[in-house]
């Protein structure tokens, strides 16, 4: 079933629960978070990077998106995320994709708004939603890397501003998550992310969030995060799920065999995802 991102988080917003935004790479990982979702009746979101469009091609990951939306019958949303190219974002929402995340969040606050408002333009057209980040998260996301020194943390005041200006749907935060797994023990400022949630009345959204904590994430849940990013631990299943298998098989040359064991790991972080988000039997 497909329905609007809107839709979906405000419900979660609503309720205080979390949508969980998955990074998918290709039909077997889209297909295991679905199964998952669909098993544990959990609203989900489906994330692609602008690696991955590249990846899988534009028209198959559309042509995917509506099969899925055909054979699953939970809430299910499509979303860029960490998408920087206005052609690029331009094609995919005339492609049908509901949900957008413009990343901006590396330039300066001015030239942010200015960014982010052109899309929110656009996209309003085909009432596509969009998400856009305040901030600066360090780590390393696909392409995109930062050093921890220069992560920002988003500033109260100005996401009210930001939000005001931009008409954006959604706000990312910047309160010391990373992308990529932790080095040390993660440190949230979780004060901000208050001052923020009464600042703004959006669906706030949580980047990074493998290698956190479940209650450190149901925390910020309570402060209005409603949309939670997981891309590296999905990743790392699959990978050591494949590897295992491999290191056993040695002969093993049929994928429809030796994904097996990386899409049942798969599946056990994605199930375990869903129940921190409190999204399980939301759907
Ligand atoms: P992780 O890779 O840390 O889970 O972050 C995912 C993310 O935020 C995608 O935008």
């Amino acid at each position: 079933m497909i329905i609007s991102r809107n839709q979906i988080l405000k419900d979660a917003q609503l309720k205080t629960y979390a949508v969980p935004a998955f990074n998918i790479h290709n039909l077997e990982t889209m297909k295991t978070v679905l199964d998952t979702a669909q098993e544990l009746r959990s609203p989900v979101m489906i994330a692609a990077t602008p690696g991955t469009v590249g990846y899988m091609g534009r028209e198959f990951l559309a042509e995917m998106m509506k099969a899925a939306t055909k054979r699953y019958d939970i809430p299910i949303c499509f979303h860029l995320d960490h998408h920087e190219n206005m052609d690029d974002i331009v094609t995919l929402i005339n492609m049908g994709v509901p949900s957008v995340m413009i990343d901006a969040s590396h330039h300066d606050f001015e030239e942010n708004v200015r960014i982010v408002r052109e899309v929110v333009d656009y996209a309003a057209k085909f009432g596509v939603a969009v998400e856009a980040e305040l901030g600066r998260l360090s780590g390393i996301e696909d392409d995109l890397e930062v050093d921890e020194k220069d992560q920002i943390y988003t500033n109260p005041k100005q996401a009210q501003e930001f939000v005001e200006r931009t008409g954006i749907d959604s706000l990312a935060v910047a309160i010391g998550t990373a992308h990529g797994l932790y080095k040390g023990e993660p440190k949230l400022d979780i004060d901000r992310l208050a001052a923020i949630q009464k600042e703004v009345d959006i669906p706030l959204v949580l980047h990074g969030a493998s290698g956190l904590p479940v209650k450190l994430v149901q925390e910020t849940i309570k402060l209005g995060i409603c949309k939670v990013n997981i891309a590296t631990e999905l990743k790392i299943a699959f990978a050591n799920g494949l590897k295992g298998y491999l290191q056993e098989h040695p002969d093993a040359n049929d994928p429809r065999h030796y994904f097996k064991d990386a899409i049942d790991e798969m599946k056990k972080v994605a199930a375990d995802k869903m129940k921190m988000c409190g999204s399980v039997n939301r759907g």
